[in-house]
């Protein structure tokens, strides 16, 4: 089903185009700012206006004479200096409506062209636990596939995990120095343990030539595939990856194993990397390491700024994995599309790695690479958010907090409910309350992380928007209460009646949703979504306050029951299918 705002843009690009003798003109269409002025607006004619510099309003009359969208709007109106107002007739609302309700997708449409997409997203670094930064890109990440597979595409999720670099080489000459009996038992360390070893490795490290030194040929121990060495590592792999994988699974993150493809998996495609690159004669050696050039980049001196891909001492880099990481995608998982989510401070580094695949022709113009970024999550105080000691803020404890406060609210609003009750609806708001949080702001943007405001039941809020779904639920319960088969009554509907303007402001409403995503997955905004379904809730209770259900007469009750379903269809489908927060029957 095409989404109304694409209907009617097609409709008046056709108009245009007649009215001016030109091809393929752009509509320009948009949501009314104001119902006063309708429900849709279109520039189209005062942006033609000026190209073919004409009166703007007199085009606009002409193409309002050439329109043809009796089907879809009222009478069209022209405004001001040449725009174009436009209010959907009710019947063509009544009749989406009927649509929307008996599509599982809820009107969103399917991808023409299906595509191949990799997305990489989330690759927290071994050994050390997740933190508040890798919050953003594990789940907008997420969002990000589920809104590619809901639109039909097949969506390849890589965790790039930080598993081979020279962390490992300090820990395991650490542990060699002080507690050599843990590498002969390298599976009881824990993720906290890990953690702290590898803090006074790296300050020992920074202290002591010697020890560097120890370290520096463990790390070459293993990336020579040294047996023990890599036993050791792989346990250190396994600690990380029972910190992280129950991580994902509390913030409902579609990640495991099998899709780990962390820089390990890429250890034996570097040399090639560098060769391949050397025989093209783009790598060069400057300053003993092994650098690429790509055009267009310079240093604030306005030197060619250099790629590096090998140091001196023979070891491969980030850079270098990248590019293997990159070929691997196209040639063997044969993406169409690559997604990298990180924060915005990598954006020089796949700039460049961009700049150099494409050089060396790994990539083409028919493969789509975007890097999607993320502003940082600020403290009350306006700064990154840090621990009072000053450190990262643990992912884990910040979710637990999360859960705790929910829970600390629940236990007040409803203390009646058993214990196991109390932990779920605790769990779904904590949680969904931090997801919600991230996802409405824009993603561009830093933000400040703040409990009291995630956690408020008023306001653009995961408990808000829980909240008016359960509301919706209580009605089914009530109905059965008073001996009304709802769904009976829905399933012999015969008649919609949007006769109130609440009831037909939510319908214009319920019909847009597919409009919301479409905004939402261009360019990865996961705010339009929630901005659409805050609306949605406000745009429900209005109606409810207004207009009564089940106590309608038999006539109108039928059609107020299905305004009642798709509304909860909806912000399920937006809450739990799109972002991955759960919704609760009742609460
Ligand atoms: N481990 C990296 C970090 O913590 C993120 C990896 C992103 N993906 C990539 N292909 N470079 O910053």
């Amino acid at each position: 089903m095409k989404s109304v705002i694409e209907l009617i843009s097609e409709r008046i690009g056709l108009a245009i185009d007649k009215a001016t003798d030109q091809k393929a003109s752009a509509a320009i269409v948009t949501p009314a700012t104001d119902a006063k002025f309708g429900d849709y607006q279109s520039n189209g004619a005062f942006a033609v206006a000026k190209q073919l510099k004409t009166n703007p309003r007199q085009l606009a009359e002409k193409v309002v004479a050439a329109l043809q969208i009796d089907d879809i709007c009222l009478p069209p109106e022209i405004a001001g200096a040449g725009f174009i107002n436009l209010r959907l007739k009710p019947q063509f609302v009544t009749d989406r409506l009927v649509g929307i309700s008996s599509d599982e997708n809820l009107g969103i449409e399917k991808a023409e062209r299906p595509q191949r997409v990799v997305v990489d997203f989330s690759g927290p670094n071994i050994a050390k636990q997740m933190h508040v930064g890798h919050l953003r890109s594990t789940i907008l990440g997420d969002a990000i596939c589920r809104m590619l597979e809901l639109a039909g595409h097949t969506v390849i999720r890589q965790n790039h995990i930080g598993d081979w670099g020279t962390q490992f080489g300090m820990l395991i000459a650490y542990l060699r120095e002080l507690y050599a009996e843990k590498l002969e038992q390298p599976d009881v360390v824990s993720i906290s343990d890990l953690e702290q070893f590898y803090k006074n490795a790296k300050a020992w490290c920074d202290k002591d030539p010697n020890f560097a030194e120890d370290a520096r040929k463990e790390v070459v121990k293993l990336h020579n595939n040294n047996k023990d060495t890599l036993r050791v590592w792989g346990e250190f792999v396994k600690a990380s990856r029972k910190h992280y994988q129950p991580i994902y699974d509390t913030l409902g993150i579609n990640l495991n194993e099998s899709n780990e493809r962390g820089e390990s998996f890429y250890r034996d495609k570097l040399a090639d990397v560098v060769n391949d690159l050397k025989k093209a004669g783009l790598a060069k050696e400057s300053d003993g390491a092994i650098c690429v050039f790509p055009e267009g980049f310079k240093t604030k001196e306005g030197e060619p700024l250099p790629f590096i891909i090998q140091k001196s001492d023979g070891a491969f880099l980030y850079a270098t994995t990248d590019l293997a990481a990159l070929r691997y995608r196209v040639n063997e998982l044969k993406a169409d599309r690559i997604i990298y989510v990180t924060d915005a401070r990598q954006k020089l580094h796949f700039e460049m790695l961009f700049a150099v695949a494409k050089t060396a022709g790994w990539t083409d113009d028919k493969i789509k690479l975007d890097h999607i970024t993320f502003g940082s999550v600020l403290g009350e105080d306006g700064k990154p958010l840090k621990t009072r000691s000053g450190e990262n803020v643990k992912l884990k404890e910040l979710l637990d907090e999360a859960v705790k406060r929910a829970k600390a609210v629940v236990e007040e609003k409803n203390p009646e409910l058993s214990g196991d009750e109390k932990e779920k609806i605790a769990n779904a708001v904590g949680i969904g309350a931090v997801k919600y949080a991230d996802y409405s702001n824009n993603r561009t943007s830093d933000y400040i992380f703040s409990f009291d405001k995630m956690l408020a039941m008023e306001g653009n809020t995961a408990p808000y928007m829980q909240y008016a779904y359960a509301r919706i639920k209580s009605i089914d319960r009530k109905a059965k209460e008073r001996g009304i088969d709802t769904e009976k009554e829905l399933k012999n509907i015969k008649r919609l009646s949007l006769a109130e303007s609440a009831e037909l402001a939510l319908a214009k409403h319920l019909i847009r949703y597919s409009e919301a995503f479409n905004s939402a997955t261009a360019d990865f905004k996961p705010n339009f979504l929630t901005s659409y379904l805050y609306e949605l809730a406000q745009k429900f209770s209005t109606f409810y306050n207004a207009c009564p259900v089940l106590d309608a007469s038999d006539e109108i009750r039928p059609s107020r029951l299905l305004l009642c379903k798709i509304t909860s269809q909806i912000i399920r489908h937006g809450l739990k299918n799109l972002l991955g927060i759960k919704t609760i029957e009742r609460m």
